[in-house]
C-alpha cells in the first residue's frame, strides 16, 4: 500500500514549527491523521530524522492544543521526515521524485508552501519539471499571495500551468478562526440580527485588527509586504466580505463563496483627490531601526480606510478597517453600530446643544470578539433604575472562550484548516477571484494614494495610531470604537 503524505515547504520555519506541527499532532491525537500518512519536512538545515523529530517535539511541547504525551508523541514522530532541498536548484527535484520512490509515496501528495511568496514559482518549476503527479496533487499556497495584483496574476498563471484549480488551497488562517466561523451563524440563524443586517439599520461597521508586537524576527518578510498585503487585502478584506455578503442560496462552499466575491464586485471606487479622507498610512516610530528592515523604508505598519459597498442592502454604510503593529492592544474584532431609533433621534434633536444627554440612548451595538476574547456583546439601553426616567447602557456579554470546555473542542486554526484540505473540503480557503478581486481594488486605491498623497505617518509605540486615522470616520461624525 502507498503512503499518503503531507510535504512542507519551509518545514524548518516558524510557521512549521510554531502551527503546522502542533496542528498536525493534535490532529493525530484525534485520530485524524490516515494510519500511512506521511509528513515530510523540507528546508536547507543539515538535519537527520532524528534532529528534526527532536526539535518537533519541543515546539509540540510548548504549542499543541492537547497536553503533550510522550508516548503519544513518539508514535507520532515516527511518520515525519526531514529532506535536505535547496528551492532554486531545479534538478534537486529529479533527487525529491526518486526520494519519495523510496519512500513508496502514493500520488495523491498535499505540498504546503510554508514559505516566502519569492520561491512559489522555482518550488512549482521544480517540481512540473520532472513528474507530472503536481497534477494530481494539492497545493497549500500561505498569504501573501503577491504583493500586488500583477504579482498575485502572475503566480496564478504558473499554478494554472500545472496544477488543476480545484487542488489550490489559498489559505488565510483566520478563516479557520471560531469567531468568523460563527458570524454566519448569528447573522443567518438569528431574526433579531438577520432582519437588521441592513443600512436601513445599520450606521456603520467597523473592523478592527491590532497587533502589540513589531516585526520581531520577520523583518525582511514585513518590509517587503507592509499592513496591505500582510493583513488588509487578505484577512480584513475575508472578514469584510462575511460580514457583508448577501445570504447565500445554500451553505455549501461555492455558494458561500459566491455571495462574498459579489461583495468584491461592488467595492466603491476611491474618487482620487479625496483620497486622504478614504485612507491613512503609518508607521511606528522606530520600525527602521528593526533587524532586516531597509533604513529608509517607507513600508506602511498601519492603515485605517473607510469602505462602501455599493448594493442594495450597504448603501452609504460605511465599513471603517483598521489594523497595525506595536499599537496599544492586541485584539480582532468586528463592532457593528446600528442607527438611533426614532424616537432617540427626536430626542436628540430636542436635546441638542443645551448638554443634557443623560437621557438620550445611545446607538446599539453588536461587538464581535474574534481574539484574544472569543465571544459577542451587545450593548443595549434600559431605564436607569430608580424614580429618574434616565437611561442607561446595559451588555450583554457572551464569552466563548471562557468556558474551558469550548477552548478543549474547538480546533485551532490551521488544524481546522489542514483537515479541511485532507478532505478536499474548500469552504475554508479563499478563491482565486476573490484574490484577484480585492487586489484590483486595493491596486487602485494605491495608486491614487501615491498620486494625491503619498503621506507615511509616524506613529508612536504602544499608541492608537497616527491621529490622522481619527479624521476619517471623525469627518462623518463617528468615533472609532
Ligand atoms: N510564521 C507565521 O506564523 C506565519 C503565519 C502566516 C503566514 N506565514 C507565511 O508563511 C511563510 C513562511 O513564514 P515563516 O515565518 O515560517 O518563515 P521563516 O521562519 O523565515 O522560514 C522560512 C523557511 O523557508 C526555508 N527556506 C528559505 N529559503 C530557502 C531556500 N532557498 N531553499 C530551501 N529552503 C529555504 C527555510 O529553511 P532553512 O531554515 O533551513 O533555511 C525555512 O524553513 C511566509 O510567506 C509568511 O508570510 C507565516
Amino acid at each position: 500500500m502507498k503512503n499518503n503524505a503531507l510535504i512542507i515547504f519551509g518545514g524548518t520555519g516558524d510557521l512549521a514549527y510554531r502551527k503546522l506541527f502542533p496542528a498536525l499532532y493534535d490532529l493525530y491525537i484525534f485520530d485524524k491523521l490516515e494510519k500511512n500518512f506521511y509528513i515530510i519536512g523540507i528546508g536547507r538545515r543539515d538535519y537527520t530524522n532524528e534532529d528534526y523529530r527532536s526539535i518537533i517535539k519541543d515546539w509540540v511541547k510548548n504549542f499543541s492544543r492537547r497536553a503533550y504525551d510522550e508516548e503519544k508523541f513518539e508514535k507520532f514522530c515516527l511518520s515525519i521526515f526531514y529532506y535536505k532541498l535547496h528551492f532554486m536548484e531545479l534538478e534537486e527535484y529529479k533527487n525529491l521524485y526518486n526520494y519519495f520512490n523510496e519512500m513508496n509515496l502514493s500520488n495523491n501528495l498535499i505540498y504546503y508552501y510554508a514559505v516566502s511568496p519569492e520561491f512559489f514559482e522555482h518550488i512549482t518549476d521544480g517540481l512540473a519539471k520532472h513528474s507530472d503527479i503536481l497534477k494530481e496533487s494539492k497545493i497549500i499556497v500561505e498569504k501573501p499571495f503577491g504583493k500586488d495584483l500583477e504579482s498575485a496574476q502572475r503566480l496564478n498563471l504558473i499554478f494554472k500551468k500545472y496544477l488543476d484549480y480545484k487542488n489550490i488551497y489559498y489559505i488565510d488562517h483566520y478563516l479557520g478562526k471560531e469567531m468568523l466561523l460563527n458570524i454566519m451563524t448569528i447573522r443567518f440563524f438569528n431574526t433579531m440580527f438577520n432582519g437588521v443586517w441592513n443600512n436601513e439599520f445599520i450606521d456603520n461597521v467597523q473592523i478592527n485588527v491590532f497587533e502589540s508586537i513589531g516585526v520581531e524576527t520577520r523583518g525582511g518578510y514585513y518590509d517587503k509586504s507592509g499592513a496591505i498585503a500582510d493583513m488588509l487585502q487578505n484577512h480584513i478584506f475575508q472578514i469584510l466580505s462575511i460580514v457583508a455578503m448577501n445570504e447565500p442560496d445554500t451553505f455549501s462552499s461555492s455558494d458561500i463563496k459566491d455571495a462574498q466575491i459579489d461583495i468584491f464586485k461592488k467595492l466603491r471606487k476611491i474618487n482620487s483627490k479625496d483620497i486622504d479622507d478614504y485612507m491613512v498610512l503609518g508607521q511606528y516610530d522606530g520600525y527602521t531601526k528593526e533587524k532586516n528592515v531597509n533604513p529608509n523604508s517607507k513600508t506602511e505598519t498601519y492603515v485605517a480606510m473607510k469602505i462602501f459597498i455599493d448594493n442594495e442592502r450597504w448603501k452609504d454604510v460605511p465599513f471603517y478597517v483598521r489594523t497595525g503593529k506595536k499599537l496599544h492592544s492586541r485584539e480582532m474584532s468586528i463592532i457593528i453600530q446600528f442607527k438611533p431609533t426614532t424616537h432617540t433621534s427626536k430626542m436628540l434633536a430636542q436635546n441638542y446643544g443645551n448638554g443634557d444627554l443623560q437621557q438620550i440612548a445611545e446607538n446599539n451595538i453588536l461587538e464581535i470578539k474574534i481574539q484574544p476574547e472569543e465571544g459577542i456583546n451587545l450593548r443595549f439601553n434600559i431605564k436607569k433604575p430608580g424614580t429618574s426616567d434616565d437611561i442607561d447602557v446595559a451588555n450583554l456579554n457572551y464569552c466563548q472562550s471562557c468556558d474551558a470546555q469550548n477552548s478543549i473542542n474547538s480546533p485551532w486554526s490551521y488544524e481546522r484548516l489542514l483537515e479541511a484540505c485532507m478532505n478536499s473540503n474548500r469552504t475554508l480557503f479563499s478563491r482565486w477571484e476573490q484574490i484577484e478581486l480585492s487586489w484590483k481594488y486595493m491596486n487602485e486605491v494605491m495608486d491614487n494614494y501615491r498620486k494625491y498623497s503619498n503621506k507615511l505617518y509616524v506613529y508612536e509605540q504602544g499608541s492608537k495610531g497616527p491621529a490622522q486615522a481619527e479624521k476619517i470616520i471623525g469627518k462623518d461624525g463617528r468615533k472609532w470604537i
